[in-house]
């Protein structure tokens, strides 16, 4: 699904770049995806995909932590 139109980005677009540079700022999301913010409609869901992607690494990280100690 197209989440930022003026830079044409999926969600998918988004995700993948979130897990690649492990950031949660907007517009190293967006450079990494070779665009920029422009009219800034989609600024609240690109946030809440960074959030959930990287929440979903948190959680991972900690369960494998809980195994190893
Ligand atoms: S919809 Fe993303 S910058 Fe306009």
């Amino acid at each position: 699904m197209i989440v930022c139109s003026c830079n044409v980005l999926s969600d998918r677009d988004v995700r993948s770049a979130v897990e690649a540079e492990r950031t949660r700022s907007i517009s190293q999301v967006y450079g990494c995806l070779g665009g920029s913010v422009q009219c800034g409609r989609c600024a609240r869901t690109i946030r809440r995909i960074i959030d959930e992607a990287l929440g979903s690494v948190s959680a991972a990280s900690c369960n494998g932590r809980a195994q190893s100690s």
